[in-house]
C-alpha cells in the first residue's frame, strides 16, 4: 500500500456526530492500512475546549465502542492517535483563524510533514457556518493563491442548499473564496462500492451497454427505500427538509445519472461529471399538464413493523402535527435525448417502507412474438402469468448483488417458460470486506480525484428540476396522500406507474 502524500486533515465540527461516527473511524481504517502517512496530522477543530489528548480519549472510545472490542485494534490506534490533535475555535469569529494557522504550522513541524503537505478542511458543521469558515480560512491566508504550489481542498458536506436559489447563494459564496477545483462537495452515495461499480460494470462489459437505450429498455425504476422513521429525533430537521430534498434531489438523481449517462471518453472527474451533467439538462417531467401528474408524494401513517405498532409521521417527536411534509416521492421522469426518448423512469424514496432497499431495475421490452406460455411453480403446482420480461437488477444495498432475471425452458413435456434470476452477490464471491463510502472519499480527496464529488452545475440543474416542484407542494395547504408504515407507498404512486402497464418491484 502507498501512503498519500503528507496531508493535513482539518475537521470543522470535531465534536459532533458525523466526526465520531464516519470522519475518524474512516480516517483510522486508511491509518490501518497505510493509506494515510504517518506524517498526516488529523486536526480536530470546534468551540468545546479540550485537550489534544481529551479529543484522543473521546475518539477511541467512540471508535472502540462502534467497532466493538474484539475488532478493535488497540495497537494500530495508538498509531493513529499520535496523528490526532484537537484546537478550539469559534468558527464565526474571524480574529481566531490566524491563531489556527499558527498551531496548524506548529502540528505540521511536529509530525514532520513536509513543506509541501497539502491540507484538506472538512466542514462537518451546519451550513449556516460554511460562509464564516471559508471566509476565516481565507483571512488568515490559509487559502493559498492560485499560482501557489500549496494545496488546499474544502469538503462540504450536504445539504447543499434547501432550493434553487439557496443553491446558487453558496455557490457564489464558496467561489469568493475558492476555486471550483478547490471545493468537494461529499455524497456519500457516490463512495459506496456498487455505486461505482454501475460506470465498471457498463463500461467494461461489452455485453450490457449496447442494450441500455430505447430499442431495447422498457422502463428503469431506481429506488432508495428506508425501512426506518423519525428514530434518534431526526423528526425536528427532517420536517423542514423531506423526502424530496434529502434523499430524491440528490442521492436518487445521481443513480439516474449513472445509468443513464453515456460513455466518457476518459475515466477521470471533468469528462465523467460532464456526461452525467447532459443527464440532468435532458431530466423532463414523464408526462405534460400539471405535476401531481408526474410527482407523487406522500406521508407514512401509523401501522405495524415485525408486528408491533408504529406511530404516524405526524405524531413522531418534533413533527408539526400538522406538517405535510412528505416522508415518500414517487415521480415519472423522462430523458429527452436520443438514447432515452420515450423510456419512461420511475423514480421512488420513502421512509417507513417495507425493508431498506437501493436498486435499480431495468426492464427490457417483451419479445416480439410470444411463442411460449410462461408459468410460476411452487414444487410441481404450477400457474399460468403474462410473459415476465428480463431484467436487470443493480442492488446497491443491502446485499450487494447484479441479478438478472431472463426465462428458461421448464424441463418436462410441455414448452413452458419459467423465469430465474442469475445472481452475483458481492458478499460471497469477494472475500474483502467493502470499503466504507467515507473511506473511499477522504481518500480521493487526498488524492485530489474529484469524479465520485458533485459540482456546481450538477447541483444547480438538480435544484432546476426539483425546486418548482416543492414551491408547488409547500405553497398549497391540501395534504399529501398517506401510506401506512410498513407498505410500499401510496396508491397514487401505483397508479402513477401502471399507466404504463407497469408496476413497481416490491422485492422481499
Ligand atoms: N451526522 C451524520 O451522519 C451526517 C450525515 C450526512 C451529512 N451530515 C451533515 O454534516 C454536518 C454535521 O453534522 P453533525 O451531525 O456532525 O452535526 P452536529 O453533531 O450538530 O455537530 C456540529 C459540530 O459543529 C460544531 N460547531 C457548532 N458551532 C460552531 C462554531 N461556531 N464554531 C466551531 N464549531 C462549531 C459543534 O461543536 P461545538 O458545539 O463544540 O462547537 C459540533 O462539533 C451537517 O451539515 C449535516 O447535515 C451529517
Amino acid at each position: 500500500m502507498v501512503a498519500t502524500n503528507d496531508t493535513t486533515v482539518l475537521i470543522f465540527g470535531a465534536s459532533g456526530d458525523l466526526t465520531s461516527r464516519k470522519l475518524i473511524p474512516a480516517l483510522f481504517r486508511l491509518s490501518q492500512q497505510q493509506y494515510l502517512s504517518v506524517r498526516s496530522p488529523v486536526i480536530g477543530v470546534a468551540r468545546r475546549p479540550k485537550s489534544h489528548d481529551e479529543f484522543r480519549t473521546e475518539m477511541r472510545e467512540k471508535v472502540q465502542a462502534r467497532l466493538g472490542l474484539d475488532k478493535f485494534d488497540a495497537a494500530a490506534w495508538d498509531v493513529f492517535a499520535n496523528q490526532l490533535f484537537y484546537q478550539q475555535l469559534d468558527l464565526t469569529d474571524a480574529s481566531e483563524y490566524a491563531m489556527l494557522k499558527t498551531s496548524v504550522q506548529a502540528i505540521e513541524s511536529q509530525v514532520g510533514a513536509g513543506n509541501d503537505a497539502s491540507r484538506i478542511v472538512y466542514l462537518a458543521t451546519t451550513p449556516d457556518l460554511i460562509a464564516p469558515a471559508v471566509e476565516g480560512l481565507d483571512v488568515s491566508g490559509m487559502i493559498p493563491p492560485r499560482e501557489s504550489k500549496s494545496i488546499l481542498r474544502v469538503v462540504v458536506e450536504k445539504p447543499f442548499g434547501r432550493d434553487l436559489k439557496s443553491a446558487q447563494e453558496l455557490t457564489l459564496t464558496l467561489s469568493r473564496h475558492l476555486q471550483e477545483s478547490q471545493i468537494y462537495r461529499i455524497d456519500h452515495y457516490l463512495g459506496k462500492e456498487t455505486v461505482q461499480n454501475i460506470l465498471l460494470f457498463r463500461f467494461g462489459n461489452a455485453i450490457f451497454e449496447p442494450l441500455l437505450n430505447r430499442n431495447h429498455v422498457d422502463h428503469i425504476q431506481i429506488t432508495v427505500a428506508e425501512e426506518l422513521g423519525m428514530e434518534g429525533a431526526r423528526g425536528g430537521y427532517y420536517d423542514t427538509s423531506g423526502a424530496m430534498r434529502d434523499v430524491l434531489q440528490n442521492h436518487v438523481l445521481q443513480l439516474l445519472c449513472l445509468i443513464a449517462m453515456d460513455p466518457p471518453s476518459l475515466f477521470q472527474a471533468r469528462e465523467i461529471r460532464d456526461e452525467k451533467m447532459k443527464v440532468l439538462q435532458a431530466l423532463r417531467p414523464g408526462v405534460s399538464g400539471p405535476i401531481e401528474n408526474w410527482a407523487i408524494r406522500a406521508q407514512y401513517t401509523a401501522g405495524l413493523v415485525d408486528g408491533q405498532p408504529t406511530l404516524g409521521y405526524r405524531e413522531e417527536d418534533r413533527v408539526n402535527p400538522n406538517s405535510n411534509r412528505e416522508t415518500y416521492v414517487a415521480m415519472r421522469v423522462a430523458l429527452d435525448n436520443w438514447r432515452w426518448a420515450g423510456v419512461p423512469f420511475f423514480l421512488r424514496t420513502g421512509k417507513r417502507l417495507p425493508k431498506q432497499m437501493t436498486e435499480i431495475a431495468i426492464q427490457f421490452k417483451n419479445p416480439p412474438l410470444n411463442l411460449f406460455s410462461t408459468v410460476e411453480c411452487d414444487g410441481d403446482l404450477c400457474d399460468l402469468v403474462e410473459t415476465r420480461p428480463n431484467t436487470l437488477i443493480l442492488r446497491i444495498q443491502p446485499q450487494e448483488a447484479i441479478s438478472l432475471r431472463f426465462s428458461t425452458k421448464r424441463p418436462g413435456m410441455n414448452y413452458q417458460v419459467q423465469p430465474v434470476s442469475m445472481d452475483f452477490e458481492y458478499g460471497a464471491h469477494f472475500t474483502a470486506q467493502l470499503p466504507e463510502a467515507y473511506e473511499r472519499l477522504l481518500l480521493d480527496v487526498m488524492r485530489g480525484d474529484s469524479t465520485l464529488f458533485t459540482r456546481s452545475d450538477e447541483l444547480e440543474a438538480a435544484w432546476r428540476f426539483v425546486t418548482p416542484v416543492l414551491e408547488s407542494w409547500e405553497s398549497s395547504s391540501a395534504a399529501p396522500d398517506f401510506y401506512p408504515a410498513a407498505t410500499w407507498g401510496p396508491r397514487s404512486a401505483d397508479q402513477l406507474i401502471s399507466e404504463t402497464k407497469a408496476c413497481w418491484r416490491a422485492p422481499k
